[in-house]
């Protein structure tokens, strides 16, 4: 084929590189210099990150701020986040600081298990597979030993393994369902290795089983944590609207995501701005974080809302409830420069102290989002946060920035209205 390559992976950095603008970018100069530009100038901590993954050519920046003022269960912190979005990490600090002022978030950890399955077909009788399992189970746990030796001594390890009968919904389809406690790892690599011993026993147990697959799953409905601000409704009050009249409002933008799944989708997508961007910052899978979330936002069997609010005796409440399967050891955890900084800042947490952390960025980021839309829009301060994107791509100088930057303080943002201004200034 066509621009086809074979031992791809066998070149070197410089070999890849040379292909790749050859074949793609017609040798322009200019390409490869923007990929050589994004090299770490520090050729150790090149070669770490060309090392993290396959196929390695250059770097993929993203910006690394931070959110003060995080009042977390009577502690303050600075939270790490991760995201090329205008407005998340001011959204963030703008809702700290409201909350701080109010008491602050209280959080926990409400469960911490993780699963995996071992996924397997049998066409005998479920009686005859059952005297199996039941005959099998001892060693299944004893045949992992070496695996789960370490995470033991740390008080974790498998918790249970139980057989499921799932032939109604798929002919001849069962599986061996196993429970974890990873206590600080994420566990992905434990909890596969576990498994894949599983159901080498297993398998080893009868020439009736065919095993099809053996893996983790990011459904972590067991996994579950829950962050919380409280404050009196009169604690709301501004001088544009009463603290009632805001929070009446609110309530009825949460309620609208709680059972309209359009909106759902955009409110939890609000939520996952504070969640993913803490989650990439202290090194942990926001892949696997995003897909377990939204699982369980639709446990219902309709997409919903993932926070929550009420006004009880006159006292406002917003609340998140969310599943999180995250790590501080193990994985980029210790290799990652910028992660272990960004856990330094959070007082190096253990798993638990991360769930409550980054659920409190979700439950703020949502707050912040909320309390805007239903205010003054959230085009105004989004765009405000925006021009200086379109000031970039427009290259305006230091000076120039300065001017356009004043004078959107009292005109409304827009791409056009940008454009013109600077069009009006250079001019
Ligand atoms: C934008 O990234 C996130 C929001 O759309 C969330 C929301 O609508 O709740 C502002």
């Amino acid at each position: 084929m066509e621009n086809s390559v074979s031992g791809f992976s066998k070149f070197t950095k410089a070999e890849k590189i040379d292909w790749l603008i050859s074949n793609h970018f017609q040798n322009n100069p200019k390409a490869k210099a923007n990929l050589e530009r994004y090299w770490n100038s520090d050729d150790s901590l090149q070669k770490l990150h060309d090392e993290f993954t396959e196929n390695t050519i250059s770097n993929f920046y993203l910006p690394f701020g931070i959110a003060p003022n995080f009042l977390i269960n009577g502690k303050m912190y600075v939270i790490p986040m991760a995201i090329e979005e205008s407005s998340v990490v001011a959204a963030a600090s703008n809702a700290a600081k409201f909350w701080m002022e109010r008491g602050g978030f209280t959080a926990e950890v409400l469960s911490t298990t993780k699963v995996g399955q071992v996924h397997f077909m049998y066409h005998g009788e479920y009686s005859e597979l059952e005297t199996i399992f039941n005959t099998i189970k001892p060693q299944l746990f004893e045949q992992t030993k070496s695996i789960t030796k370490n995470m033991q001594k740390r008080g974790g390890g498998i918790l249970d393994i139980k057989l499921v009968n799932k032939t109604s919904k798929l002919s001849g389809y069962y599986q061996l369902h196993v429970t974890f406690e990873t206590k600080d790892a994420m566990g992905a690599n434990f909890i596969n290795s576990c498994l894949e011993q599983i159901a080498t026993t297993f398998k080893a147990s009868s020439d009736t089983i065919q095993v099809v697959m053996s893996i983790l799953s990011n459904y972590v409905p067991e996994c579950l944590v829950r962050a919380e601000v409280r404050c009196k409704v009169d604690e709301l009050d501004t001088e544009a609207y009463s603290g009632q009249e805001f929070a009446d409002t609110f309530i009825q933008a949460v309620r609208i995501a709680e059972i309209e799944p359009y909106r759902a989708v955009t409110h939890n997508k609000g939520i996952m701005n504070g969640v993913d961007s803490v989650v990439l910052a202290t090194g942990n899978d926001f892949r696997a974080v995003e897909a377990g979330v939204h699982a369980y936002a639709a446990r219902s069997g309709s997409y919903s809302s993932l926070t929550h609010a009420s006004i009880e005796n006159g006292v406002f409440k917003f609340w998140i409830e969310l599943p999180l399967a995250l790590g501080t050891i193990g994985g980029l955890t210790g290799l990652h420069p910028m992660v272990k900084t960004a856990l330094e800042l959070l007082g190096h947490p253990s798993a638990k102290k991360l769930m409550t952390i980054v659920a409190v960025a979700g439950l703020a980021q949502n707050f912040a989002a909320l309390k805007s839309l239903t205010t003054t829009g959230i085009q105004q301060g989004h765009m405000k946060m925006h021009l200086l994107n379109i000031l970039n791509q427009f290259e305006a100088n230091a000076n120039e920035k300065l001017q356009l930057i004043e004078h959107f303080k009292t005109h409304t943002v827009t791409h056009s209205a940008v454009v013109d201004a600077i069009e009006n200034l250079r001019a």
